[in-house]
């Protein structure tokens, strides 16, 4: 007999369903730890993103925890390849104003969308599940218009030799098993220095979660013409 929904199907559904509930959360209780210029998770998404403007492509928006920081005149578009976080994100994107929507399925690593389009590109908690880093930050500079904006509020893998990394390592193929490819242990900020972005602001901070409590967020920039 032939299963209805694969393991896959289910955990991605439940997923999207536990993502769906987290945005009754308030990212303003989040506090950030060693982060000299902002108290909160809330605080920090409301000064990368409370001033969008045009076109704003977001990888992997997940169920929408980001609408409530955009302002609502911009044109957003979203590509998320969990099919069932579209229902969520399209009743957030509503629930807050935003009427310039377009969803796509799709991966940060091939993403649908023309060269040289995207006025800003926002990734948050993203980066730590893509199948391929690299190609991910070379196709996000792709669609940057010369100039454009990547911004990004990410987890990274703790200091080497601290008991934080020495968990991570050791927690990361069950984790990421369990959490949709999350890898708790990986050197974004190695990537995204290596990549040839203009930096604009970069901070290092962390989260009271275990696991996953450093953190990099801040603004590069793609090259101008
Ligand atoms: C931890 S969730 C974060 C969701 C949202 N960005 C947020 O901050 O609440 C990770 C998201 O990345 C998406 N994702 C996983 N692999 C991806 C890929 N290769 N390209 C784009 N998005 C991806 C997942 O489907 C999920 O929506």
């Amino acid at each position: 007999m032939k299963p209805i929904m694969n393991l896959s199907m289910f955990q991605k559904r439940l997923f999207a369903w536990g993502m769906g509930k987290a945005n009754a959360s308030d990212a303003r209780t989040i506090k950030l730890i060693d982060c000299p210029d902002y108290g909160s998770l809330g605080e920090l998404k409301q000064a990368l993103l409370g001033n969008l403007q045009n076109q704003v492509l977001e990888i992997g928006p997940g169920a929408g925890a980001n609408f409530a920081y955009y302002p609502d005149k911009i044109y957003w578009i979203g590509v998320e390849p969990n099919p069932y976080m579209h229902p969520y994100l399209e009743r957030e994107a509503q629930k807050h104003g935003l009427s310039q929507i377009k969803l796509l399925q799709g991966t940060a690593e091939d993403l649908p969308v023309e060269d040289k389009t995207i006025d800003t590109v926002v990734s948050t908690h993203v980066l730590c599940s893509v199948k391929d880093l690299d190609r991910s930050l070379q196709e996000i500079k792709r669609i940057l218009k010369p100039g454009g904006n990547f911004m990004f509020i990410e987890h990274v893998a703790g200091e080497f030799g601290t008991w934080t990394r020495r968990v991570q390592d050791g927690i990361e193929p069950v984790w990421k098993t369990l959490y949709d490819n999350c890898h708790p242990n990986r050197e974004t900020w190695k990537s995204l220095e290596n990549s040839g972005w203009e930096i604009v602001s970069y901070q290092q901070f962390r989260v009271s979660f275990p696991i996953v409590s450093p953190h990099i967020a801040g603004i590069v920039r793609k090259q101008p013409l």
